[in-house]
């Protein structure tokens, strides 16, 4: 079911280590002391790659989740009473000698109570379905949403997802970060689903259905996620040569955690300091990066790819495609089609010293 990026993505991202493992146990003992440190930023970094509607945690999902559990098992009492009728009847009359072929079973046409007993019981199956499955689109369509809801504008681009909460003034790509929902004291965040090119789809399993990002027009969804984490999606209409590669990471935090993030994201990162820096910066404007990303601050405000504002706060290059560690992004400087090939962003040809300051500079964006 998984394609091979996807099947890679999976390794390189999800390799949180096996349990039981040595290394399982000392990232639990760094994960322990650095919750003591002040700073340490307490998300849960836990993946939830399970591409799998049958294990939800969040409020749209688990609905679906239980009609399609209610549908299931109507169907499978269905299989099983036709199956075994079936069965009986093959063994039960099947031909026994040479004397069965003259004879007939006994012919029932026109029998009021057996019609009856196939077409009303049927009839109300059905009936019974359309409207649970009704009441099923209804809640999910048309919730009631709390004041506490969360907003976020989700923009599909060939091939990235641009990110805005219109409350906040935050704008960043890729990585969505939500609140934590709790059933009693309800968090949960509206999506609204904007097209920038062609049409997208958003799916992440574990916490609502698909929806379809179509140009000139707004989808909503919501979610309202149940436990902290990483959960993992794809977009899942055909976009391009990327389309496999638009990958999708909702980071679920606890609600105080959500609202650090929410602050640091508002904050524009300090004029570089550091020489090599202030060079990237310059070498970043010279050679139009600006023209198609935004960096709060500077004379970077294109809007064509990635605002890379706090680039280096992201865990990942590409939509997801690779970690967001200096060895992928020097790649992606020196040629973005290495990566990630057929993505929108050209090879800008810059010098290896070239990308040294750029790279040093994207490094501050924290
Ligand atoms: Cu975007 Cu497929």
């Amino acid at each position: 079911m998984l394609n091979t990026s996807y099947t890679k993505h999976f390794l390189r991202l999800n390799a949180s280590p096996g349990r039981g493992s040595l290394a399982h146990v000392s990232v639990w003992l760094l994960a322990i002391m650095l919750t003591w440190v002040p700073t340490a930023r307490a998300q849960d970094s836990t993946i939830r790659s399970i591409q799998n509607i049958f294990d939800p945690l969040s409020a749209p999902a688990e609905t679906i989740y239980q009609t399609s559990l209610l549908v299931l098992a109507v169907c499978a009492g269905i299989f099983l009473i036709v199956a075994g009728l079936l069965t009986y009847a093959i063994i039960r009359y099947r031909r026994r000698g040479p004397e069965d072929d003259h004879e007939e079973p006994p012919q029932v046409y026109g029998s009021a109570a057996i019609e009856l007993a196939w077409t009303v019981p049927p009839i109300l199956i059905v009936v019974m379905l359309v409207l649970v499955t009704a009441r099923t689109i209804g809640e999910i369509q048309h919730p009631k949403l709390p004041e506490s809801a969360e907003n976020i504008r989700v923009i599909g681009h060939r091939f990235w997802w641009e990110l805005r909460y219109p409350k906040h003034g935050v704008v960043t790509a890729n990585e969505i970060h939500v609140p934590l929902s709790d059933r009693k004291k309800r968090i949960p965040t509206q999506m609204v689903l904007e097209s920038a090119d062609v049409i997208h789809g958003f799916w992440v399993p574990q916490l609502n259905g698909k929806t379809m990002l179509v140009p000139n027009y707004r989808n909503t969804m919501w979610i309202e996620p149940y436990a902290t984490g990483i959960y993992l999606g794809n977009c899942t209409v055909l976009c391009g040569e990327q389309h496999a590669n638009m990958l999708i990471r909702v980071i679920v935090d606890p609600p105080a955690v959500y609202k650090k993030w929410l602050e640091s994201q508002r904050q524009p990162p300090p004029p570089p300091s550091d020489p090599q820096a202030v060079e990237g910066q310059k070498q970043f404007i010279a050679n139009a990066c600006g023209t198609c990303h935004t960096i709060q601050n500077t004379a970077a405000n294109g809007v064509f790819g990635p605002d890379l504002t706090h680039f280096s706060s992201r865990a990942t290059l590409g939509s997801g495609m690779a970690p967001n560690d200096d060895k992928n992004l020097r790649s992606w400087l020196q040629d973005p089609q290495v990566l990630k090939p057929g993505c929108r962003m050209p090879d800008m040809h810059l010098t290896k010293d070239q990308i040294d300051v750029v790279l040093a500079y994207l490094r501050t964006l924290k």
